[in-house]
């Protein structure tokens, strides 16, 4: 243990030990494989950017959780909180000329100064999916079924996630036909937001905080507490602003359901997001007990690129962080194991026979097969147990009778059973290169 304090490592920041590598590069092998079959490429920038990449575009409750300061230049500068500021930073500059849509995915680290809990840290690597370029339905249902497959591709299924599926367009429609006046919008979204957690009283309070009061605040209360399709559709049936803001969700249910995908989502009028930058359809992936924090979060941002000085291009996109994911996996039993160490284990024993041993490893290394040996010379039963320790599938053992008559003895370490044969039989094609 650390005898000073300070060295501790920070809360809310992880050490990423062998086995925990593990379990996260399980989580990005399956984001990459997903990403690759529905024609993405990864791209990455860098962890340091512009505070003012994050004010005001953002929102403020990801600039309150910000690790910004002035660095040794003066300049103001923040550590990426999230992805999508830096990919419309660096698509304003080239997205002229490139062909469109854009399908573009990264995985970074990101930081942000929240209280620490269980599925969120104060860093987290994100899976970013973003189709920029195309403002179609098609683009929202596209980056929804990539969310939802990213999640499938670690072993979960319908019966552990959800995709929660609402549109701001239509909250603002419900707003306006409710009477929820202009100045309230942006806190009135944060209440909705929150209303899920908050539960109807608080709810209902955050309402009146904000003077919505009496039958705006009755139609709103019922919306966050039973918001179903049919009652929107039932309640809403004369405006046709609402009835118009449903179509585009409409269609995005029936293009999901076309891919099989349908059971993965569901509409809910509580999902409006808590970035400031969003414009259209929203979603969250939630875990079906709802014991965790959002799986996932994304939808349409369609003036970002326009504000950070770009071309006025449409976007759509989501994130996805690891936390949760890896709490969900361990839960459900389906996180790996740590891979082991090493497949063959090399057993010489005196230094007579380290060169036999040596030319062994080399060999098998070059074959591509994973390889150890005791760096120093030891008894047979100590190293027999070591190679078991490592996971090591053989022991390929050189005593002075293998060097004498040019053999090895191949031990299997599960059954026990072993071979004695000719190097060129265990070390195949690669026997004959080792000597070179
Ligand atoms: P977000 O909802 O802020 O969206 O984050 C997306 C996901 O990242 C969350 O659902 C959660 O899984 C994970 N996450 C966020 N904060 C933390 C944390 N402190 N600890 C652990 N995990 C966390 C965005 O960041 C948007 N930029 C996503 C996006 C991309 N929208 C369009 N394109």
């Amino acid at each position: 243990m650390p005898s000073d304090k300070s060295f501790a490592k920070l809360p809310g920041f992880r050490d990423f030990v062998p086995a925990d590598l593990a379990l996260r590069n399980h989580i990005f092998d399956a984001w990459r494989r997903v990403c690759r079959r529905y024609g993405f490429t990864e791209y990455d920038g860098p962890p340091l950017e512009p505070l003012g990449l994050y004010v005001e575009k953002s929102g403020p409750e990801i600039v309150e959780q910000l690790y910004n300061f002035a660095d040794k230049g003066g300049r103001e500068v923040a550590l990426r909180p999230e992805m999508t500021p830096t990919l419309a930073r660096i698509l304003a500059e080239r997205s002229r000329g490139m062909a469109k849509p854009i399908r573009w995915f990264s995985v970074p680290q990101l930081f942000r100064y929240e209280r620490s809990q269980r599925g969120r840290l104060r860093e987290h690597f994100q899976l970013n999916a973003d189709i920029v370029g195309e403002a179609g339905v098609a683009a929202d249902a596209e980056i929804t079924a990539v969310a939802i497959d990213a999640v499938r591709e670690l072993g979960l299924g319908e019966d552990d996630f959800v995709a929660r599926v609402n549109d701001r367009r239509l909250v603002t429609a419900v707003l306006d036909e409710i009477g929820v006046a202009q100045r309230h919008r942006a806190a009135c979204l944060a209440v909705i937001d929150k209303a899920g957690r908050a539960g109807p009283e608080k709810t209902r309070a955050g309402l009146e905080a904000l003077g919505i009061g009496g039958s705006a605040a009755h139609a709103l209360a019922e919306l966050v507490a039973d918001g179903s399709w049919r009652q929107l559709r039932d309640r809403f049936r004369s405006s046709g602003a609402v009835l118009a803001a449903m179509q585009p969700l409409e269609e995005h249910r029936e293009i999901l359901e076309a891919m099989g995908l349908g059971g993965y989502q569901r509409f809910d009028f509580t999902v409006v997001r808590g970035l400031a930058y969003y414009t259209g359809i929203v979603f969250e992936l939630f875990d079906r007990a709802g014991e965790l924090r959002a799986i996932c979060g994304g939808g349409r941002y369609d003036r970002l690129l326009e504000l950070v000085g770009g071309e006025p291009l449409p976007a759509v996109g989501f994130g996805m962080g690891d936390v949760v994911l890896g709490e969900l996996l361990k839960d459900r039993g389906i996180a790996p194991a740590a891979a082991p160490a090493c497949q063959d284990y090399v057993i010489w024993m005196e230094p007579a026979q380290r060169p036999l041993g040596m030319r062994v490893a080399r060999a098998l290394r070059r074959e591509g097969r994973s390889v150890l040996y005791g760096l120093r010379a030891q008894g047979m039963g100590k190293q027999l147990r070591s190679a078991a320790r490592v996971g090591a599938g053989r022991a390929l053992i050189i005593g002075p009778e293998e060097v004498t008559g040019g053999t090895v003895t191949v031990r299997d370490l599960e059954s026990g059973r072993q071979v004695t044969t000719s190097l060129e039989s265990v070390l195949g094609g690669a026997g004959h290169r080792t000597g070179r």
